[in-house]
């Protein structure tokens, strides 16, 4: 992506091809005359020769951020309803999620904190739903608002021997920011100090007022430990989801985002993705964030190996050049020239507003940054 050739910058620092081309060796590039120099490459040169120049970059407009589509309301169906468990450390969010899958996730965390956002598919009464776990220790803010992002619903966990604390009030403030509907599970009823009504009170504080209390916000008391109440939490989830007819088009190009990325030694950079809109089909160019790929392989949270995922899966993809950020957009393209193309534009145009560049530029704006 050459912006302009030895030749030409010389030009426009009015200098001598010749000397650029010294002054390239002594920055340690080898550069012959028709050789393509990069931004920061002329920006530099520029500035080694005290040359004030004004750069104007024009980047094409990126696509991938304003693609309008509209979906006919005859594409669209039901999807499940995606709900995010969120709530104080240590409340029981892990637990309550395990007790529903019936597995055990929380017994396998590292000191019993959860530290990255979990992802998973139950099915209730041939009813899929999905839940995001997100930790509840004060480090994770990011975490908790990306999750909230992410969700159609939110559970808030609130211990009931412990009350309201103050990751349950960002978590409240999370969810309300999204205008999300939010259902409250009062957790650890089996405990002797469990104070059911406590927390109503307390959460009351905070505008989520009980149906039983004039209110319009969903309470339930449940033990995750004891399996107490879960069912009536599930039919209330469902019960909302039914109420606000989640929907998609799965009949299209994959969208969604990025749950997690890391770089794994033996597959690769992996991502955990949640698919939105569309179906992600093995084999899809696609882009997430400033990185692209193509999908090797998908893998649900079961484990299970998936040729393809509808809206509202979690699965974990590999077939990624580089490791793309949580909370990533990414989006399935006709193939993957496009698909590079799209994210090296949107590489550049990081690249840009890292360096605190708009359209113009003046070196001096442009070095206080580096
Ligand atoms: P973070 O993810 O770190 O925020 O914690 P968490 O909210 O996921 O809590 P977790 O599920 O790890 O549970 C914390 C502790 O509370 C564990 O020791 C659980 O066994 C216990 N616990 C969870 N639910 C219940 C419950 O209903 N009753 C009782 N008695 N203990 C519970
Ligand atoms: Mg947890």
């Amino acid at each position: 992506r050459g912006n302009s050739t030895v030749g030409e910058t010389a030009k426009l620092l009015h200098k001598d091809a010749s000397e650029v081309i010294k002054k390239l060796i002594a920055l340690g590039v080898m550069a012959t005359i028709n050789q393509e120099l990069d931004i920061e490459t002329i920006l530099l040169l520029a500035g080694e020769f005290g040359v004030e120049v004004e750069v104007k970059i024009a980047v094409e407009d990126d696509r991938f951020e304003t693609i309008e589509e509209v979906d006919e309301e005859a594409d669209l169906l039901e999807r499940p309803p995606v709900v995010t468990i969120m709530g104080h450390v240590d409340h029981g969010k892990t637990t309550l999620l395990d007790a529903i899958r019936s597995t055990n996730v929380s017994s396998g965390e590292a000191g019993g904190i959860t530290q990255h956002i979990g992802a998973y598919q139950v099915e209730i009464n041939s009813k899929k739903i999905t839940f995001l776990d997100t930790p509840g220790h004060e480090a994770f803010t990011a975490m908790r608002a990306r999750g909230a992002q992410l969700t159609d619903i939110t559970i808030i966990v609130v211990a009931a021997d412990d009350g309201v604390m103050p990751q349950t009030v960002e978590a409240v403030s999370h969810a309300k920011a999204a205008g999300l509907p939010i259902i409250v599970a009062v957790n650890k009823i089996d405990k002797p100090d469990a104070d059911p009504d406590r927390v109503k009170q307390e959460l009351t504080e905070h505008g989520l007022v009980p149906e039983e209390w004039g209110g319009d916000t969903i309470f339930v008391n449940v033990s995750a430990k004891q399996k107490i109440g879960l069912e009536g939490l599930l039919e209330m989830i469902l019960l909302v989801a039914e109420v606000n007819e989640y929907k998609a088009n799965p009949n299209k190009r994959a969208r969604g985002l990025v749950i997690e990325a890391e770089l794994d030694k033996s597959r690769g950079p992996v991502a955990r993705v949640l698919v939105q809109h569309g179906t992600l089909k093995v084999g899809d160019a696609f882009v997430a964030g400033n990185c692209f790929g193509r999908i090797r392989a998908m893998v649900s949270d079961k484990g299970r190996r998936l040729k393809e995922a509808g809206p509202s899966t979690p699965v974990e993809i590999t077939g990624l050049t580089e490791v793309p950020k949580a909370g990533d957009p990414f989006m399935v393209f006709e193939d993957e020239r496009k698909a590079r193309s799209i994210a090296e534009k949107r590489a550049i145009t990081q690249r840009q507003s890292d360096l605190g560049v708009n359209t113009r530029v003046t070196l001096d704006d442009l070095f206080q940054h580096i």
